[in-house]
């Protein structure tokens, strides 16, 4: 192996910086220098990516509904071509399940011929609420991240070390499950909160026009001629949102504001970190 690709969609930069961060480990243990692709933004994935034998594929996705995001999914089958390219999968997800989406990104690549070697699911706050998980990935995520991407290394350049792993790592086929349904969200009801087809709403008193987040939407749904209305598909990434620097974006579908009050209800206990090789 002579390279590191760095692989990641994430519209709100949590993906990026954990796949960031492991591969930056990678590099210094094998000392071998990181290339990055970021697949987040529409003209950022326009070309197929042809890795190699000689490369290392560190993999990103957030967790939506469980799984890989369904608009995304595709995407990654037709630009990721490996050739007995050994892969790294990583998940990030805001402290609910990360369920199927680890399962579901190693089963995308394999299939895209990616050897996977090692994969990983690690909490990030939840892009839906300030509330869950804030403060996550803390110190002890990061240790367990390192000691994981440590042990990868290890085994990538020293077939004996298998037996030295750490007995908190299992057996990347534990993260091989079959990939289940998309999560269902609920609301605070209990019930199915159907918000499909919620977009943002812009207030048009805050809004000055900037045209920034026109260029943050991965999705491409956000118009220059005006940027205060979302006229194509919007997968509720909270780009645009977090982006406006007059907090001007936001999501009032009661639907979506119900499931966001159940998730801070039910899923501020700190979730675990997992980690597979
Ligand atoms: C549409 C959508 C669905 C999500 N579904 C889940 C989920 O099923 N489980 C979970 O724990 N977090 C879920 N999240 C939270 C994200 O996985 C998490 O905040 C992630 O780190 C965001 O990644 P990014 O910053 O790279 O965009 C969801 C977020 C969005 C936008
Ligand atoms: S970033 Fe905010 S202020 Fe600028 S155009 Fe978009 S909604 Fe308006
Ligand atoms: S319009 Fe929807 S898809 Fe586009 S950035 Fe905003 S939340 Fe994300």
């Amino acid at each position: 192996m002579n390279k590191i690709r760095a692989i990641f969609f994430s519209p709100t930069g949590n993906t990026a910086h954990v796949v960031r961060h492991v591969a930056e480990r990678l590099s210094i243990k094998l000392g071998i220098p990181v290339e990055t692709l970021d697949l987040t933004l529409p003209e950022q994935r326009e070309e197929v990516q042809n890795l190699g034998p000689e490369d290392l594929a560190v993999v990103g996705t957030p967790t939506y509904a469980g799984r890989v995001p369904n608009k995304i999914l595709p995407e990654l089958q037709r630009l990721l071509k490996g050739q007995d390219t050994r892969a790294i999968g990583i998940v990030t997800f805001g402290n609910r399940a990360y369920d199927s989406s680890l399962a579901e990104l190693l089963e995308v690549l394999e299939a895209n011929g990616f050897e996977p070697v090692a994969g990983g699911a690690m909490v990030c706050s939840h892009v839906f609420s300030e509330e869950i998980a804030p403060t996550r990935p803390d110190v002890g995520d990061w240790a367990q991240a390192d000691a994981w991407a440590d042990a990868v290394a290890r085994r990538l350049t020293d077939r004996e070390a298998e037996a030295q792993r750490p007995v908190f790592l299992q057996a990347l086929s534990a993260a091989r499950i079959p990939v289940g349904p998309y999560y269902t969200p609920l609301g605070t009801d209990g019930l199915p909160a159907r918000f499909l087809k919620a977009k943002p709403v812009t207030d048009l008193e805050l809004c000055v026009r900037c045209g920034m987040c026109v260029h943050v939407c991965p999705m491409g749904s956000i118009p220059s001629e005006d940027p205060s209305t979302t006229t194509g598909i919007c997968i509720k990434c909270q780009a645009c949102i977090q982006l406006c620097p007059h907090m001007a974006r936001h999501f009032k579908d009661p639907a979506f504001v119900s499931h966001v009050r159940m998730l801070e209800e039910n899923y501020t206990r700190p979730a675990r970190a997992e980690f597979f090789l």
